[in-house]
């Protein structure tokens, strides 16, 4: 039972945690949108428009997960939260029934509760919520930051540095806890034979709150300026400028001040995550 099928496989955390699987002797199969093949280099790979072709349940039968990593954090009218986040999470369950895959892992998002009101969220909610009621054995992870090689956030921070400047929202005092894609990969490997991942939520965390300002001043040093901006001003372009860094939910969800439950990551895995300061040594900007 060393065969694993990831969605999502050619995105950040997907290509990461495959290429960890494979190195430790898991055979991967990647299922993958069309055009996107290329970026996969582990494994063996399928392209899968929505998860609901009967040719992919001979494919990834014989799995002992299905680690189910597409998502999308920014909506447009053509690719919407639902479409994503929900309905593909509904195919990916009832993949593995088909298949007689008896988990799923999913990473929903830290902050994510009954009560949320950002649609993002919501539909992390939801996705949960399908994924519990299914019936399968899950671990659902909340993350927060995930940091590595070509992280969403630090590509963020990237693509601002070639305008010389970096611009910190409102006053940049909220915190994250960013947490290295290689520990999650660690986590995610465990949690498939694991009995004390089954059927928990987990806050996928790093040992460290950090504030904004100093995430963006220990990534960056002294490759810009850092540009306070006000935080209605941040809001405004999120909605209107193309050109912003951050899309409205980005937003939201960075200034909420989101922190997890750290101790019982550690407690359930029994790993020893890498501090902060290493964490930032793995930046595609360090
Ligand atoms: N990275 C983080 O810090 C972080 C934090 C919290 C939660 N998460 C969650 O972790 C998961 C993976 O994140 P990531 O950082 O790896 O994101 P990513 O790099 O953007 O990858 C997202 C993956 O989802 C796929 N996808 C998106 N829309 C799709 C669609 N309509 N149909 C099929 N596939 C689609 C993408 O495929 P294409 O390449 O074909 O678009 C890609 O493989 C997501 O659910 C995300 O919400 C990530």
């Amino acid at each position: 039972m060393n065969k694993i099928a990831i969605s999502g496989a050619n995105g950040f955390v997907g290509k990461n945690v495959g290429k960890f699987l494979a190195r430790n002797g898991f055979e991967i199969v990647s299922l993958v949108r069309k055009g996107r093949t290329k970026t996969v280099d582990f494994g063996r790979t399928i392209i899968s428009k929505n998860l609901t072709e009967n040719s992919l349940i001979g494919s990834v039968k014989g799995s002992a997960a299905f680690l189910h990593f597409i998502g999308k954090g920014r909506q447009t009218v053509s690719s919407d939260y639902d479409t994503v986040n929900v309905s593909l999470t509904r195919n990916a369950i009832i993949l593995c029934k088909k298949a007689g895959i008896k988990k799923i892992i999913y990473l929903s998002g830290l902050g994510v509760d009954q009560k949320s009101t950002l649609g993002y969220f919501i539909s992390k909610f939801k996705a949960e919520q399908e994924i519990i009621q299914s019936g399968l054995d899950y671990t659902i992870f909340r993350p927060s930051y995930i940091i590595g090689k070509n992280d969403p956030l630090s590509q963020i921070l990237s693509s601002q540095l070639s305008r010389d400047s970096v611009i910190i929202p409102g006053s940049g005092r909220y915190r994250l806890q960013p947490i290295l894609v290689s520990d999650v990969a660690k986590v995610v490997m465990k949690a498939i034979h694991g009995k004390q991942f089954s059927r928990k939520i987990i806050d996928l965390v790093g040992p460290q709150a950090v504030t904004y300002n100093r995430f963006v001043r220990d990534l960056i040093g002294d490759k810009a300026q850092i540009k306070y901006v006000d935080f209605e001003k941040a809001y405004h372009d999120a909605l209107h400028s193309s050109v912003s860094p951050f899309g409205v939910d980005d937003l939201s969800i960075l200034v909420s001040d989101y922190i997890g439950d750290y101790g019982k990551l550690v407690s359930i895995s029994g790993i020893k995550f890498t501090k902060y300061g290493e964490m930032l040594q793995a930046s595609c900007l360090s």
